[in-house]
Formats: structure tokens, sequence, C-alpha cells
């Protein structure tokens, strides 16, 4: 977006946008974003300097509109920095808070886009556009994925890493003769989020399904960002206990005894969800001040009863070849059960910030290519 006009006072330069919008930026914000080699290192565009090496009175001595550019002179350093337009719009703070998450429900059973496997691996463009899905819906489906032990691991070293735990690696979740985890056998399983026990908790997980000729066995998710939208609107008592007080978890098996407390719903400074857990198989006894606990045993209770609602869920039958990568704080999973056939999937973890890097690097190089 090119810009129209620019003022300033000392401490505010106001650009007007040529769609006649306006952006204020502060002289403070503007100096510690200084643009050039003088002040970011060419190569990785680190900051070269510390705050405090910025004067406590540096201002606004003028500004003016050149090129393109806003060029902006500071006092007392008696310096001139250029700030491209496509900068400062880029990072124009100036506006109000809103939530622009996408969520979903029931509805996305019909249609959740199934991404090739082979074009993700071929094509940057596909895997750019199954990235997004995971990034912006927290969930994606590739199809085609070779029906070979180990691929989904294969799978998450295309942007990532494995995170390994007590689990190993990988996970097997198919009928055991001794289950360590109700995972492993043929019952029915309530949506949840895996691990709130560890810290940090895995961000990410992945199941390739292998096999699947039983009777039931569909996959169920949630979204639990949805869910956590609808509890604020409906219960905005109940939205506050839940994002306020943490809940102990625990798993324990010989050799482990994983313990950590985590918020059933956590926001950011500006109110946006930001994670959802809900697991009540590990969950520990609760041990919130006695005051706080009834309230919250209603707040908490309100809001499994809205994880369950059938309007909410998005079911799939995963059948071989399928595997869904999802956001484990924010896509509750689970499945009905099953019987008859074998069901086999392979699961594993990896970590939200290689997601979002491969996602940001590929819509760069988009960008580029397309210029
Ligand atoms: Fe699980």
């Amino acid at each position: 977006m090119k810009i129209s006009e620019v003022s300033f006072t000392a401490d505010v330069l106001t650009v007007t946008w040529q769609d006649g919008s306006a952006s204020r930026f502060h002289g403070m914000w503007l100096r510690d974003n200084a643009q050039g080699s003088d002040y970011r290192h060419p190569d990785n565009d680190q900051r070269l300097f510390d705050l405090t090496e910025v004067p406590a009175d540096s201002h606004i001595a003028d500004a003016a509109l050149r090129d393109g550019q806003v060029q902006v002179h500071f006092q007392p350093e008696k310096i001139a920095v250029g700030y491209p337009a496509s900068y400062l719009h880029q990072y124009a703070y100036d506006r109000p808070d809103g939530s622009d998450q996408q969520v979903w429900g029931a509805a996305l059973s019909d249609s959740l886009t199934r991404h090739s496997y082979e074009q993700v691996l071929a094509d940057p463009a596909a895997r750019l556009h199954w990235l997004e899905d995971a990034v912006d819906k927290g969930i994606a489906l590739l199809t085609g994925v070779p029906c070979e032990p180990g691929q989904v691991m294969k799978t998450a070293e295309i942007f990532g890493f494995v995170r390994e735990t007590n689990y190993g690696r990988l996970f097997e979740v198919r009928s055991e003769p001794n289950p360590v985890n109700l995972a492993f056998t043929p019952v029915g399983l309530n949506v949840h989020t895996d691990n709130p026990y560890r810290d940090p908790v895995p961000g990410l997980q992945l199941l390739h399904c292998l096999v699947n000729d039983a009777e039931g066995g569909q996959s169920v998710f949630v979204d639990g960002f949805r869910t956590a939208t609808l509890l604020r609107q409906e219960d905005p008592e109940a939205f506050r206990l839940l994002s306020t007080y943490s809940l102990p978890f625990r798993y324990r098996e010989p050799g482990t005894d994983l313990q950590s407390r985590k918020r059933l719903i956590e926001v950011d400074d500006r109110g946006r969800i930001t994670a959802v857990r809900y697991n009540n198989r590990s969950a520990a006894p609760m041990d919130l001040p006695f005051d706080v606990a009834g309230d919250f045993y209603r707040a908490y209770r309100k809001f499994a009863d809205l994880l369950h609602q059938e309007d909410g869920e998005l079911r799939l039958k995963l059948m071989p070849g399928e595997l869904v990568l999802f956001d484990n704080e924010r896509a509750l999973h689970g499945r009905t059960g099953f019987s008859g056939g074998a069901r086999h999937l392979q699961g594993c973890y990896a970590d939200k910030d290689a997601l979002r890097s491969m996602r940001c690097v590929l819509t760069n190089e988009m960008r580029e290519a397309a210029e």
C-alpha cells in the first residue's frame, strides 16, 4: 500500500495510506526499528544495538515522504533513517484488537481439504497450502502417504523434527494385550489433547493410518478454540476461571512420573486464545483454593459439555495412507470404539515453531517469485 502523506509530532509519526486509513508510530518504536546496515545485520537482519544505547530523549525532529519511503530525522542523535512503505504497512501496530482466527465445527467433515503427499513433496505451493491448513485451522489431512512403518516420522521431517518422549520417537496406536494406555485398547476415547503432564506440552501430533479394517474406529476432532470462544460468549466467568487457574496433570508408569500444571484455556495479553488443553484421564487431584474450587468445577463441567457437543465434531474414518497433522494444544482428538478387524495407526509428536517457520519461508519465496 502506498503512502499519501505523513505528519509528525516529537513523539508520534502519522502515516496516511492511499485508501485514507492512517497508522500512528511512536518515535521510540521507529528509532528501535531503524532500518539499514548501521542498525541491522545485512545477512540475518538482527538488531545491532541495544535500546539502552538510544538516548532516552530521542525524538522525531522531522519526517517527510521521499520516493515512497518515509525519511525520519531523530534528535539529539542527528541521524536520518528511511522506512519503506511496505515495512510500515506490514508492522503497523495501530489497529484495533480483533480475532482473525478461523474456527471450525462439524461442517468441516465434508469440506476438509485432502492434500496429496506426492504433491506436498514435489511442489512448494502444495506444501505451503498443507502447512497453512495446519497453522490456520490447527488440522491438515494428507492422503497417499506410503503405508510403511515409520513414515509418520518422515512426514514430520518435511517441516521440522520429531519430538521424542518416553513413548519413543514413534508410538503405535492399536489393540495391545497389556496396554499401558487406554489408547492401545479398542474402546472409544473421549476427545482430549495429549500429554498436558509434559513441560513443554508437545505442540503437534501426527497420526498415520496403516490399517483400518475395523467396524467403527472413526477419528473425532474438536476445535478447542471454537469451544473456548463459545464459552467466553456464553459464560464469561467460567472462561475467566479456566484461563486463570492451572490444574495439575500427572502420568505414571514404571520408570516415569511426569507432572505439570497447565491452564485449560490459555490467552495472550490481548485476550486471544492461544492454547486449549483437556485430558480427563491424566488430570491429577485438583488443588485449587477452597473458595475457588466449587466455581471452578462448574466452569470445568460447562467447558467439558461444550467440548462434547456433536455440532463441534469433525468425524473422519482414517483410511490406510491418510495422515492427520494437528495442533495438540487446539484440536482435541478422540475416536469411536472399534471391533471386528484390525486398526493400526502410528503417531509422533513435533513442535510448532518449525512448522510456522517453514510456512513463513515458503510464503516469502512464493511472494518473491511472483514479483
Ligand atoms: Fe491421544
